[in-house]
């Protein structure tokens, strides 16, 4: 019998809106992944809240109090050992991570990018791509690699640009597509995670 479920963190650093579509979507019973712990690295992340009132622990480990960003990824370590995860989640984490962490969760580590990666990596995407008068954009849940926004693509969705978009109505069509884009991508990836572990215990 597989495990039914993998165990999430999810790093955030902001209002977690992404955060809540994952926690929505965990709340399902045939989804196949849980959120174990929200670590965030803001102590006014409003993510941190919408993850209390569902009971999921929280942590806060400040980027600011360590001297070198080896210190600060060694906390984030440290803090998700007890966890027991499977998939770390970076639903608007504003810090970029170093080989240093991404080498020790290597293949275990996603996040969600509002545009089309390979295009507009980066921040400010939708001023960029409003500017360049594309006619698409949208939204990438990918693996994370040290190169930023590089790793392989787990789900797209694209969202048309429209004459009369500003950088505002243009994010918030975008964000509706990230609520959708996230938990599809956790679940293709806990899928295979199950599946690996079924295949491995069947073989026993
Ligand atoms: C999202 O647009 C995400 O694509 C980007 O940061 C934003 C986070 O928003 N990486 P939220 O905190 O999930 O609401």
């Amino acid at each position: 019998m597989a495990a039914d479920k993998i165990n999430l963190a999810v790093l955030i650093s902001g209002r977690g809106s992404n955060l809540q579509a994952l926690i929505e979507a965990c709340e399902q019973d045939h989804f196949p992944a849980r959120i174990t712990v929200v670590i965030s690295n803001k102590s006014d992340a409003g993510g941190l809240k919408r993850a209390e009132k569902h009971d999921i622990p929280t942590l806060v480990i400040p980027h600011k109090e360590f001297a070198s960003r080896d210190a600060f990824e060694d906390a984030l370590i440290k803090a998700i050992v007890p966890y027991d995860i499977d998939v770390i989640c970076l639903a608007g984490f504003m810090r970029v991570l170093t080989p240093h962490f991404i080498d020790h969760y290597a293949g275990r580590i996603i996040n969600i990018h509002p545009s089309l990666l390979p295009d507009y990596k980066g921040l400010n995407t939708h001023e960029r791509v409003l500017k360049d008068g594309a006619s698409q954009t949208g939204c990438t849940v990918h693996y994370v690699v040290p190169d930023v926004d590089s790793g392989d693509v787990i789900v797209q969705k694209i969202v048309d640009v429209l004459p009369d978009d500003t950088v505002e109505t243009l994010a918030a069509r975008v964000l509706e597509q990230e609520h959708v884009a996230y938990p599809e991508a956790v679940a293709i990836v806990a899928s295979t995670i199950l599946q690996n572990r079924d295949n491995k215990l069947e073989s026993l």
